[in-house]
């Protein structure tokens, strides 16, 4: 089968499409037909191998493991003996190792069954990103009706499905990006936007009882300035142009502090699990979610759509359709 893989870190040139052995799932896998994947910031992560210290586990040269992709959505043709959930034929999204492929093995618990009126493509776009601005508001965030959120870095992957998600929890809702997605963030729901080429959020006297944090760009004093007094800081990650150092000073400054201040630092390590993925595929499947994608490859141009993510501006998702 097509996969695509890479055998040093580097830039989206690294990646090639080679001819692999198709995998075999194990007793807890499902063998799925991949018709479409998506490219995350996490992809970019693996195929540069930063931040560094990343390297320790996928290897210290070069990766241990030279798949791509792990946003994925397509159809089952076989499943390993111990699941039970799933049967040859069904449509399923979720994460797999390998996404960037024609076949994947994920774990039967990482997935669910996609609904019969969302695509592939929309399923794909899915897992990760919209697993992730779920957990942040919902779990850390524990975002009420009429309570203010501000998303910086809102025009993204994880930013569009945060907007929907937020309006959703009943949030007055401030999305932060730049001048090219400021309609996309209002098509989608956002209240108030800010055009952070023209303003700086944190200067402009307004307060926020949580602010989702995307782009990390600003330092913890001027983060709080723009928090209520028992205001949270939900940390999901930095924009992927500003390397890791800066964003992590000011992350263990905020942590150090901490103890000391009123307002809260919530960690977002987003886990993408099988009872979210319902969650969101009732979203998807009621029409209260849309994945904004921004633009769609084949799987002979998954470094150009992983070279456009690197870059840090995209608007929306990136999908790669497969079959
Ligand atoms: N903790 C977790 O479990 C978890 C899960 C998923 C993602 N993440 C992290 O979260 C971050 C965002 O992920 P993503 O998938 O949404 O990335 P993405 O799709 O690449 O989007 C990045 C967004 O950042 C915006 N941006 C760039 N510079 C900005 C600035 N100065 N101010 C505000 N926004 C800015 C861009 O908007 P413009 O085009 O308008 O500039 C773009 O829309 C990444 O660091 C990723 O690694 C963490």
């Amino acid at each position: 089968m097509k996969a695509a893989s890479y055998t040093e870190y580097g830039s989206a040139d690294v990646v090639r499409l080679t001819d692999v052995e198709r995998p075999v799932p194990t007793d807890d896998e499902v063998l799925i037909r991949v018709c479409a994947a998506s490219v995350n910031a996490y992809d970019c992560h693996f195929m540069h191998g930063e931040p560094r210290a990343m390297r320790l586990a996928t290897g210290l040269r070069r990766p241990k493991d030279g798949r791509l992709g792990v946003d994925v959505a397509g159809r089952v043709e076989t499943v390993g003996k111990n699941v039970t959930e799933f049967k040859p034929g069904d449509e399923v999204f979720g994460v797999s190792r390998g996404a960037f492929a024609e076949y994947a093995c994920p774990s039967a618990s990482r997935l669910a069954l996609k609904p019969l009126n969302v695509s592939f493509e929309q399923a794909a776009a899915t897992p990760i990103a919209g697993c992730t601005a779920l957990q942040a508001l919902r779990d850390k965030g524990q975002i009420k009706p009429g309570q203010k959120v501000l998303i910086n870095g809102a025009g993204g992957g994880v930013g569009t499905f945060a907007v929907q998600i937020a309006k959703l929890l009943g949030a007055e809702v401030t999305a932060v990006t730049s001048t090219k997605n400021l309609e996309l963030v209002r098509s989608l729901g956002a209240d108030h936007t800010v055009d952070y080429t023209r303003e700086d959020f944190t200067r402009a006297g307004k307060r926020y009882d949580a602010i989702l944090e995307l782009g990390a760009n600003h330092s913890w004093s001027d983060i709080r300035r723009s928090l209520t007094s028992d205001g949270k800081w939900l940390f999901v990650g930095a924009v992927a142009t500003r390397g890791w150092l800066r964003p992590l000073g000011t992350l263990v400054k905020a942590l150090a502090q901490s103890p000391f201040v009123s307002q809260k630092i919530q960690l977002v390590p987003a886990r993408v699990t099988r009872d979210d993925l319902v969650v969101m595929s009732e979203f998807l499947e009621a029409g209260k979610i849309e994945p904004a994608i921004e633009k769609t490859y084949s799987l002979a141009d998954v470094a150009q759509a992983l070279r456009h993510v690197e870059q840090g501006h995209a608007g929306g998702k990136v999908v790669i359709t497969i079959s």
